[in-house]
């Protein structure tokens, strides 16, 4: 069983520049929320209350603006500086204590998850005791991903970071389910070509003693992610579609912890006196009034 996550949300955000220069690109929107909440989301939808979120150096504080400490989702966050960008299992050397002795969810900071299903599908993930586990998703540009092949029984039986040749379109997404083992794993490995810790060099270890498992979101879902300004706005604009069609949130942080019974309604009172007059309070106040689906 898997009770402890961490969001990734370091980095500089170059591609994003300039609008990066100024804020870390984990806090700026997606449609009506920070980028970060929709990773949040998806852990809190898996089950995940002890949340490590990995930042810049110095930028903590901005965060905490927003999310001081998840009480008020019923949750636990904690928040660990990364000096340099060195590459995705540097999260699991920075979150060492964190972790302890318990398997272990990452997400990156910038990811964003759509599926229908999709709260079954992660409580099916958290469930791994040994092992390792990954979501693969369709793309039409491998050559930006970490890239898999899966035999007729779903199993991987290939795994290339950014392939130059294309061998399949099944993207390894950032979203990863591992065990207690990752620290040491991660400890042994050394930077690739491009002076970073690989994630896929990690999955690999895995792969090779047969511990391997792959997921998939499937055909309906969608995996986007916001590494570039145009990725952002296509994001942006997939999130204010599917909510102003249905009139239903995507990623309310505090609708998700109500559901899960990890707050009640006096918590979205003063979720909507912390978040002052806007739409996303106005949503909030439906959540306590609720009286259809
Ligand atoms: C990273 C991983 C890659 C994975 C991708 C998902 O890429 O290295 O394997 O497919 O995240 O977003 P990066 O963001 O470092 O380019």
């Amino acid at each position: 069983m898997i009770k402890k996550g961490i969001i990734l949300a370091g980095g500089i955000g170059s591609r994003m520049s300039p609008l990066t220069k100024a804020v870390n690109k984990h806090l700026l929107p997606i449609y009506d929320k920070p980028v970060f909440f929709y990773p949040l989301s998806v852990l809190m939808l898996s089950g995940i209350k002890d949340i490590l979120i990995v930042v810049n150096k110095g930028e903590q504080h901005q965060f905490k603006k927003i999310l001081p400490n998840g009480k008020n989702l019923g949750i636990k966050i904690t928040y660990l500086e990364q000096k340099n960008p060195n590459g995705l299992p540097d999260a699991f050397l920075i979150g060492e204590k964190f972790i302890g002795n318990e398997n272990i969810a990452l997400i990156l900071g910038d990811n964003f998850f759509y599926a229908q299903s999709l709260t079954k599908k992660l409580r099916e993930c958290v469930k791994l005791n040994k092992g390792a586990a990954v979501i693969l998703h369709p793309v039409k540009n491998p050559s930006s991903y970490g890239i898999a092949t899966v035999n007729k029984k779903n199993k991987i039986i290939k795994i290339v970071e950014k392939p130059k040749k294309t061998f399949s379109n099944l993207a390894v997404t950032g979203l990863y389910f591992f065990d207690n083992r990752v620290v040491n794993y991660s400890k042994k490995l050394k930077p690739s070509k491009r002076n970073e810790l690989e994630i896929v060099d990690l999955i690999n270890k895995y792969k090779s003693n047969n511990k391997l498992t792959a997921h998939f979101l499937g055909r309906g879902g969608a995996w986007l992610d916001t590494g570039s300004i145009k990725d952002f706005y296509n994001t942006s604009a997939f999130v204010s579609a599917i909510e102003n069609r249905q009139g239903l949130k995507i990623a309310c942080l505090e609708e998700i912890a109500l559901n899960n019974k990890w707050i009640n309604k006096k918590n979205i009172e003063m979720a909507i006196k912390f978040y002052g007059k806007c739409n996303y309070s106005q949503y909030l106040s439906t959540l306590t009034k609720k009286s259809f689906k």
